[in-house]
């Protein structure tokens, strides 16, 4: 049985109103919403792709592209904007010439903003797969990104 079975098996008789949970259960699983799996969640409820994707694209928490090696959490949370989160948001997204929800062409990184990550005391702050980074300015993220990728470089 594949993911997409498994989790349809557990919404039978499912209509439109199911469409939410079932692609939270479908991201959670994959990782992000593939086009097949659009698909296929729309054949199963009976609905079009694109009526599919006008939905999930009105919601943020939905990604259409697998994470990139980095994921880059970016905590727009209220300490964090107060200490200059956006900016660093805004600089990051420059650097990476991505946006929010997105992931670099090479795989390397992505980007997702999230909200409070519980460590208000070193806002700004960053979550790159599960280390933090804080007191952050936008123009230390140059440094960052490059011990990233070389890193990443080291073990490919
Ligand atoms: S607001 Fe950013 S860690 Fe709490």
């Amino acid at each position: 049985m594949t993911d997409l079975q498994f989790i349809f098996q557990r919404y039978p008789g499912a209509k439109r109103d199911a469409l939410i949970p079932i692609l939270q259960e479908v991201q959670d699983v994959q990782g992000y919403l593939s086009r097949d799996s659009v698909i296929a969640v729309g054949q199963y409820l009976g609905l079009p792709a694109s009526k599919v994707y006008g939905v999930a694209t009105f919601y943020n928490q939905f990604r259409f592209q697998p994470l990139g090696r980095y994921n880059i959490q970016v905590c727009r949370g209220t300490a964090c904007h107060v200490k200059g989160s956006l900016g660093v948001l805004e600089s990051l997204k420059r650097s990476l010439g991505i946006d929010a929800g997105q992931t670099t062409r090479d795989g390397l990184f992505s980007i997702e903003v999230v909200a409070c990550l519980g460590a208000c005391g070193l806002a700004p702050v960053l979550c790159i797969n599960g280390e933090f980074h804080g007191n952050l300015k936008p123009e230390s993220l140059g440094k960052l990104l490059s011990t990233l990728r070389k890193e990443a470089a080291a073990n490919a």
